[in-house]
């Protein structure tokens, strides 16, 4: 990892911002200095940007860190600021979403319309009981009702869990039971390369799986137009209920603090998180940072970004971001290659997006199938392009920008968490001179430090812990149901600095470079997966004594998920190494869902453990990455990594 770094560091090629991107740019370099000389007037500023029904007059109260309170005295409703505010300045008749399904239908919605659709959502939800405070599941395709249901939701001053339409019925199961959810929406079904995968019916499975469940309906799109079995009294559809529904309906008032939503990611140990954000600040620091970082100017960029709301990339800069500033914007549904492999750019050059945001996995795999595929279409309204969700590798960036970006736009590499709710790390288009690799420099307002394991920083050109050194609008309030596990996972360590569980060093210009993460959570395709959460889904099947997870390093998704697994002897019998392997990446994917499927798994007679019994995971993953075994000193049986690697090679 050192070595790669130091390589990266010696990445030469500087890329200043042009004197025509300057001259329109949105923010310019005087930001940093106002945010630095008061940080909270700066954050309370930002937040006086959008419309408050009461105007709070604290900005930030940290008495009972690490719980936080930004804004707490005002009240503010977040669809309001999203949709309403805009209609009401004269903005209805902008395009708010263009829509493009997988199989080429495609529709639009003005903010007018959107604000229409919102107001009838949350008329129907209201209808079904639903009031402030209540938890409403969305499991959906990626399409327009997606968005509808979130804001529909924060009008009510309800809370929203969105699950990524990938995760199986378990997971689905387990996140409605944390949250007690009342209410799922979901779809009949979406499309996924050229089929249609049901949803409902994982619904379906996911409320009979168990005892009594807290749901009381389940609210139904048609989408795939696949067969659904009917729950009568439970299920309804959405069409139905949205026809009959009034279009008008009052935006209320909320407290800042009010919950938004819920958003499960992994941690290191086997159960996700219901990471909770709340209103006010969350909504202040995405709508600035879509702002600032893609220098978004709302009256004639097209902006594309090509994360599924299911993720926190989703909510924070497909939903509320762009809304809350009256952009307007691309959804897609389906995959970049569906149905043929230039579709990504076919829709660019079709709306003539002007600002892309996806991630570098997604850039490495155009890279891998050629750039005569992008060259075939007009790309030429691209003026900014931005990553997320891993680091970039300079070869990346540098393809990015010469082949989709035309060799003169801008790359922000935006580093930042589920938990952080917003982007952190991040260059500014006409602001900042860009490094290809490097996350570049906190957003204005923001402090992040880089420490050793003693909580002494660590100057410049070292590695260490990144560290986010005071509160930020956006961050996380709380674990759902769980205030402890929120304690112990990201503020143990330094007190009142939040700890991001990543790697971090800074160069000598004090450049931030992200060294991936330092505990046991893999970064498959951008997207958190946890070593702890698949190793106990493996030991759920009945022919596994134990399993060891690690994330191995793999050119296309960053990393790849790798399992060693121990059979139990009493089934060394019942399949051959091949099937058993095939049943375990089959029986993964059915508990946690087909993205933790794992790529390889090696059947091994023991782990390799130190004395105290804790796995060796830093070993398998010398074996899984192909390296020689690294020090082997402290297992308790030093035979064993010999008898692993001779068995596999
Ligand atoms: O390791 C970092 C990596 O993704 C983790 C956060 O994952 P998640 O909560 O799923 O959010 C992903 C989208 C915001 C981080 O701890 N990560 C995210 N962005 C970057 C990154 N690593 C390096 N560079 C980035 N730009």
């Amino acid at each position: 990892m050192v070595t790669r770094i130091d390589n990266l560091m010696h990445e030469s090629r500087r890329f200043p911002p042009t004197v025509e991107f300057i001259a329109d740019s949105v923010v310019g370099p005087e930001i940093y200095a106002a945010a630095a000389a008061d940080r909270l007037a700066f954050w309370a500023d930002q937040a006086r940007t959008l419309h408050w029904h009461k105007p709070f007059t604290r900005t930030l109260d940290w008495e009972d860190a690490p719980f936080a309170k930004w804004f707490d005295d005002g009240a503010l409703n977040v669809a309001y600021n999203c949709l309403d505010r805009h209609v009401l300045a004269g903005n209805g008749d902008r395009v708010a979403l263009y829509f493009e399904g997988e199989p080429g239908d495609s529709r639009s919605y003005t903010y007018a319309e959107l604000t229409a659709e919102v107001k009838r959502a949350a008329n129907v939800m209201a209808g079904l009981g639903i009031v402030q405070g209540d938890r409403v599941a969305v499991y959906l395709p990626m399409i327009p009702e997606a968005v509808i249901t979130m804001l529909a939701v924060a009008r009510l001053g309800a809370v929203h869990s969105v699950i990524f339409g990938g995760f199986s019925s378990e997971s689905l199961r387990s996140r409605i039971d944390d949250a007690s959810a009342k209410l799922v929406v979901t779809a009949d079904g979406g499309y996924r390369k050229g089929k249609v995968f049901p949803l409902k019916h994982a619904v379906d499975a996911a409320l009979a799986a168990g005892t009594e469940s807290s749901v009381e309906h389940v609210l139904v799109v048609k989408r795939g137009g696949n067969e659904v079995e009917w729950q009568h009294g439970r299920d309804l559809w959405w069409d139905e209920e949205m026809a009959a529904a009034d279009v008008e309906h009052e935006a209320m008032p909320f407290p800042a603090e009010n919950p938004l939503f819920i958003l499960y990611t992994s941690g290191t140990t086997g159960k996700p998180k219901g990471v909770l954000h709340t209103s006010g600040g969350y909504l202040t620091q995405t709508s600035f940072t879509h702002r600032a970082v893609f220098d978004l100017h709302p009256e004639t960029d097209i902006y594309w970004c090509t994360a599924d709301v299911g993720w926190i990339t989703g909510h924070s800069y497909v939903t509320y971001g762009p809304l809350a500033n009256g952009a307007t914007q691309v959804m897609y549904e389906g995959t970049p290659d569906s149905p043929h492999p230039g579709r990504w750019w076919e829709i660019i050059q079709k709306y003539g997006v002007t600002i892309l945001y996806t991630a570098p996995t997604a850039i490495r795999s155009f890279m891998k199938i050629g750039r005569h595929i992008p060259q075939a279409f007009d790309l030429s309204s691209l003026r900014v392009l931005g990553s997320v969700g891993e680091p970039i590798n300079p070869e990346a960036w540098i393809w990015y920008r010469d082949i989709i970006g035309g060799g003169n736009t801008p790359i922000v590499d935006t580093w930042w968490q589920t938990e952080t709710g917003a982007i952190m790390l991040s260059a500014l288009p006409g602001v900042t001179t860009l490094k290809p690799g490097a996350a570049q420099v906190p957003i204005p307002g923001i402090a992040i430090e880089v420490l050793d394991e003693a909580g002494t920083d660590v100057g410049l050109n070292s590695g260490g812990l990144l560290v986010v050194s005071e509160p930020w609008p956006s961050m996380i309030r709380g674990i759902w149901g769980d205030p402890e596990r929120f304690v112990e996972t990201y503020w143990e360590k330094f007190g009142t600095k939040y700890f991001a569980g990543d790697g971090a060093r800074r160069d000598h210009d004090g450049d931030y470079w992200l060294l991936g993460r330092v505990d046991d959570v893999m970064n498959v395709s951008g997207h958190r997966l946890s070593t702890a959460e698949i190793e106990s889904a493996l030991v759920s099947h009945p022919m596994v004594a134990e399993a060891a997870v690690v994330g191995a390093e793999d050119e296309a998704t960053g990393q790849a998920v790798v399992a060693f697994v121990v059979i139990k002897e009493s089934q060394a019998h019942a399949a051959t190494a091949d099937e058993a392997s095939t049943l375990l990446r089959a029986h993964v994917a059915e508990q946690i869902g087909a993205i933790a499927r794992p790529k390889l798994v090696f059947l091994v007679a023991e782990l390799p453990k130190t004395r105290s019994g804790k796995i060796m995971r830093r070993l398998l993953k010398d074996v899984a990455e192909g390296r020689e075994v690294g020090d082997t000193t402290t297992l308790a049986d030093t035979s064993v990594m010999r008898i692993i690697t001779d068995k596999l090679s």
